[in-house]
């Protein structure tokens, strides 16, 4: 069934001209991309975007990084979008990510962890509403 979630390339691989790449996975996959946008996070949009994570230690480091210089937001639409892009882009921490997987094959870093995706309908809802409102 036909779903949609949404992807930002991080500010680490939009810095290494990894933007072209990692779009062209999704493409290959099947997805279709419905809208698309670069643009640098303010600070209160990047706290609204990571909310979520407000109470967590890391939370100063993860909105300091996010506005740390642009970034590549998604939506796209295929069958089992959120989950098959979690898939895709693999384990949180990008040197522990299997080979295949996008942070797997591009990254070593953590919060610098070359994409995010939405994990959820309701993240989805709201991460989209964050970035293209
Ligand atoms: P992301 O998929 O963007 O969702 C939240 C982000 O927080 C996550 O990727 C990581 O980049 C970051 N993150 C999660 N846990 C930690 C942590 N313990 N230390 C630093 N960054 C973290």
């Amino acid at each position: 069934m036909a779903e949609q979630t949404l992807f930002i390339v991080k500010p680490d691989a939009v810095a290494r001209k990894l933007v072209g790449q990692i779009i062209a996975r999704f493409e290959s996959k099947g997805f279709k991309i419905l809208k698309l946008k670069m643009f640098t996070f303010t600070r209160p949009q990047a706290e609204e975007f990571y909310s979520v994570h407000n109470t967590k230690p890391f939370f100063g480091e993860l909105v300091e990084f996010i506005t740390s210089g642009p970034v590549v937001a998604a939506v796209i639409e295929g069958n089992n979008a959120v989950a098959t892009t979690r898939i895709m882009i693999g384990a949180t921490k990008s040197f522990e990510a299997a080979p295949g997987s996008i942070r797997g094959d591009f990254g070593l870093g953590f919060s610098d962890n070359v994409i995010h995706a939405s994990d959820s309908k309701e993240s989805f809802e709201k991460e989209a509403r964050v970035v293209f409102q």
